[in-house]
């Protein structure tokens, strides 16, 4: 036991992150019974397809699990009043103020988690009363902070400021991955790629193929002027880097990228004109496999790095 599967009452610290497209009720019950916790990415659901989901969830699932909640989004406020009418115990929030929500939910009785790019928010978060935060690094999948810190920079900094449970993101896909991010100052992991690639994810065959293909140096941050985002470099992100080479102003950008990008690329498989969000480490990520194999797999892997270092003398 250490803090986070205390907090989540889980076997493993292992969280399996809110992913817009990829993260419905059968991947997030799937990480739940492994063993991990498991969240639905609500940033992708209407009000009402969330609620169908968390209810799918609550009958799939024999442990707990949450939902993500990126602050980005319309219809925050019938999001959040879902989740307390279904009365779902965990909540991470993500992409916005962690002041906002956190008292509303706290005194409803929710475990309440808030995702940050750098210790300056990690503070921030701690001071809004969260019970734990997510430091995601630069190499992470999905939207990202702007400045660029990395999983290995970050982990420490935040630790060295805040006093709750630490979630490390970015970049996590292997129990090697974990054990090193648990050394620098973690209480668990939440990850996102490894699990985008799963049998279980709600993602288009087609997008999870890319993953599974894409090597080293295929994904870039870019859009940074609207919400910093990882991408893999398809048709659309030349697209978006051939606009960036004729100076455009916010609104040029913002009409290239239009409505629905994200569900054309990963829901849909449009693998020319979507967007397609993905972690660095998808170079290290070469099969589609079931949910409860990736979790045992990095288990035993977390396990043969620890003994095989436990023996390392100068
Ligand atoms: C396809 C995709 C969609 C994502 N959508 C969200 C989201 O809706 N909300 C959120 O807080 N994070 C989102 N993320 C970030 C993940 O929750 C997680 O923190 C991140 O993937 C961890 O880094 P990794 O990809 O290197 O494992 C997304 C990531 C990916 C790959």
């Amino acid at each position: 036991m250490n803090r986070i599967t205390k907090l989540f009452n889980i076997k493993y610290p292992i969280i399996q992150g809110g992913m817009i497209w990829n993260s419905g009720y059968k991947l997030a019950s799937a990480v739940s019974n492994a063993g991990g916790l498991g969240l639905i990415g609500a940033g992708s659901m209407y009000p009402d397809v969330l609620r169908e989901h968390i209810q799918k969830c609550k009958k799939a699932a024999d442990r707990s699990f949450g939902v993500n909640i990126p602050m980005l989004y319309p219809n925050i406020e019938e999001i959040m009043n879902i989740v307390v009418e279904e009365d779902v115990k965990i909540v991470f929030t993500s992409a916005g103020n962690p002041k906002t929500w956190t008292s509303f939910l706290k005194e409803k009785g929710i475990t309440v988690v808030h995702v940050v790019s750098s210790s300056v928010f990690a503070l921030k978060a701690q001071e809004a009363g969260v019970d734990a935060i997510v430091a995601e690094g630069f190499e992470a999948g999905g939207h990202n902070g702007r400045d660029e810190t990395t999983t290995l920079t970050l982990i420490p900094m935040v630790k060295e400021k805040i006093q709750i449970p630490i979630i490390a993101a970015g970049g996590i896909a292997t129990g090697r991955g974990m054990l090193a991010a648990m050394v620098l100052g973690a209480d668990g992991v939440q990850v996102g790629s490894r699990f985008a690639a799963s049998i279980e994810s709600s993602a288009h065959n087609n997008f999870k193929q890319t993953i599974v293909n894409i090597k080293e140096g295929d994904t870039q941050l870019t859009l940074k002027e609207l919400a910093p985002v990882r991408l893999v470099k398809n048709k659309f992100y030349n697209d978006v880097q051939a606009l960036y080479e004729k100076c455009p102003s916010k609104e040029d950008l913002i009409e290239l990228l239009g409505r629905a990008r994200a569900k054309k690329g990963m829901f849909e498989g449009d693998l020319e004109e979507g967007e397609l969000e993905i972690g660095q480490i998808a170079g290290l990520i070469h099969e589609i496999l079931p949910v409860e194999q990736i979790v045992q797999e990095m288990i035993a892997d977390f396990k043969a790095a620890r003994e095989e270092k436990a023996t390392f003398e100068f």
